[in-house]
């Protein structure tokens, strides 16, 4: 059993959020970051708001962009990410009685000064996202390059550093949350635990 997975399901339980360095290694990150195809901005589009019946393009809310993963035609690099979240979806199925089903997972980019404001990553129409899990790629981050996570939790605030390997995993539909521009560009595969299975998503 990977030995992460019982401090996300306790994180989750007592706090409704986990940090995890090293969820994947740095042989494994770099691996992901060879793909050149995955983040060139040809096969990549810009990411909008709201579900699939109500997608808005709203540079002021968030300017990132993203590409669609799936378990058939990922690259092996990021199947070996993609696997590890179905062990972790049947983990946490198991200690917190959850039934997650599948997830929905893109890779995204967000381009030097672009962010995403505070939001709620559970939509009002449609309540299928239960967990948000993000891994980061970003290879010896700063803290004065920006580019942070922040959490708004019930008494503070939460600045994650979106530092290469590390996961975030928290309640879609309790933390509120925001991406603080950044002065480099900021890689990561962001996904969510549904409890349904995902929809196609249009390439
Ligand atoms: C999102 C999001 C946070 C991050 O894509 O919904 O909030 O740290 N991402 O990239
Ligand atoms: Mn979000």
């Amino acid at each position: 059993m990977n030995p992460h997975f019982e401090a996300i399901a306790d994180g989750l339980a007592e706090h409704g959020y986990a940090v995890i360095n090293q969820f994947l290694s740095q042989h494994e990150v770099d691996a992901i970051l060879k793909l050149e195809d995955l983040r060139d901005m040809a096969n990549m589009k810009r990411a909008g708001i709201g579900n699939s019946q109500s997608l808005q393009i709203q540079e002021g809310i968030r300017g990132d962009y993203i590409n669609w993963l799936d378990r058939e035609t990922a690259p092996q690099p990021v199947k070996v990410y993609l696997t590890r979240l179905d062990e972790l979806i049947m983990f946490i199925n198991q200690s917190l009685y959850l039934s997650l089903k599948d997830y929905e997972v893109h890779f995204t980019k967000y381009p030097p000064g672009t962010f995403y404001k505070r939001h709620l990553d559970q939509f009002k129409s449609d309540d299928h996202r239960k967990l948000s899990a993000i891994l980061y790629l970003n290879e010896n981050w700063k803290e004065d390059e920006g580019g942070a996570l922040r959490m708004y939790l019930q008494d503070k605030t939460l600045d994650i550093l979106p530092e290469a390997g590390r996961l975030v995993c928290f309640r879609s539909d309790k933390i509120e949350h925001e991406v603080l521009p950044a002065t480099r560009e900021r890689l990561s595969i962001t996904g969510w635990l549904l409890d349904r299975l995902a929809e196609l998503k249009h390439l």
